[in-house]
């Protein structure tokens, strides 16, 4: 029986990986330490999972050390994680996904933890027009968000070098699937769509991005426990490239609606044009993914469809309203 500290275990792709997990390794003791910020929505998708939940903060030294006893492996998804709010904002991402995440490694660390698995993202890398980024690729990022994760990516590196902490980086594309919060744009043009509300597309759409499935996501992170080298970097990617205007007309045609429901907004500042990865390092270690785009975003849409409550119930929250009219408000072009 493994032990196993997952931060950030309520938000979209914690929650899933605590699913998948615990399908596959249901005598694993499982503790999701969790702030249940705005985006620790992923009830919906741990509904089943047997899991010792813990409310707190990663930046809480007195409670991570306590909770770092008697760890052996850490996979560390806790994160501020939309671009456009930090933009809007940055302090909250500096101090969860670089002091969260340097508080977590010391206490990982002076309690021998054996694993410790940070999930970056390819955004550190910023924008490329054509070929990948390889794990060598140089860190450019370019968004206050990106900035906050390169520096916790980078603080991993500073771990294994200097004190030969066994700690591996896995940076993947662009996810989706059930339970995602309806900030990110599938899941808020889904259910836009299906409040007969147009889709704000940013610039001319032109913007690519890689796609994987949450499960495919889970699926290389256990690659990666069961067969990464300590002081590793992985990306994590697909090949499943779209720009998103392709990727709107895919979840327009899904709900059977046409182009007229797209509103062109003002661009976002600073929108990398695309990302785009060279995983071929983790699939030497076996990995590969097993949902194509089209299959997952039709689980996807099918999801939304049978959850209406769920997405309802944060679309109707004050604060959420508040965010989108202060992000979108104006913008039409
Ligand atoms: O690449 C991995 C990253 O993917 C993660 O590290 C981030 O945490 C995650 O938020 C995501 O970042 P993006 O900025 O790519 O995701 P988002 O869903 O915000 O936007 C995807 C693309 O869609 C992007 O080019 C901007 C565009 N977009 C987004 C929204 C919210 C629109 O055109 N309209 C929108 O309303």
């Amino acid at each position: 029986m493994a032990k196993i500290l997952i931060t950030g275990g309520s938000g979209f792709i914690g929650s899933n990986f605590i699913r998948y997990w615990g399908e596959k390794y249901p005598n694993d003791a499982l503790t999701n330490l969790d702030r249940l910020t705005y985006a620790s929505q992923g009830s919906a998708a741990l509904k089943k999972s047997k899991v010792r939940f813990v409310k707190g903060d990663i930046c809480d030294k007195k409670l991570v050390e306590k909770l770092m006893k008697g760890m052996e492996t850490v996979v560390h998804f806790a994160a501020e994680t939309h671009v456009d709010r930090s933009i809007q904002d940055s302090q909250i991402f500096l101090k969860t996904n670089v002091l969260g995440t340097q508080t977590l490694l010391e206490a990982a660390r002076k309690n021998n933890v054996s694993k410790f698995i940070f999930i970056s993202t390819d955004e550190v890398y910023g924008s490329i027009d054509k070929g990948t980024f390889s794990e060598y690729s140089p860190l450019r990022p370019n968004s206050p968000y990106a900035a906050s994760k390169a520096s916790g990516d980078l603080l991993c590196r500073s771990y294994w070098v200097t004190y030969k902490f066994p700690v591996i980086v896995t940076r993947c594309c662009n996810n989706y699937g059930p339970a995602q919060f309806p900030e990110k744009v599938i899941p808020l043009f889904i259910s836009n769509l299906m409040e007969d509300k147009k889709v704000p597309l940013y610039g001319k759409g032109a913007n690519v991005r890689e796609w994987i499935h949450v499960d495919d996501h889970a699926s290389a992170v256990e690659q990666v426990l069961a067969k990464g080298e300590p002081g590793e970097i992985y990306n994590i990617g697909t090949g499943e490239e779209l720009n998103n205007r392709e990727l709107t007309k895919k979840i327009i045609a899904a709900l059977g609606k046409d182009e007229s429901w797209i509103e062109p907004v003002q661009d976002r500042p600073g929108h990398d044009l695309r990302y785009a990865l060279d995983s071929s390092k983790l699939r030497a270690l076996g990995w590969k993914p097993k949902t194509n785009f089209d299959e997952g975003l039709r689980q996807t849409v099918e999801w939304y469809k049978n959850n209406v409550s769920w997405w309802k119930k944060i679309k109707q929250k004050g604060a959420y309203k508040s965010y989108i009219k202060k992000q979108y408000a104006g913008r039409s072009k």
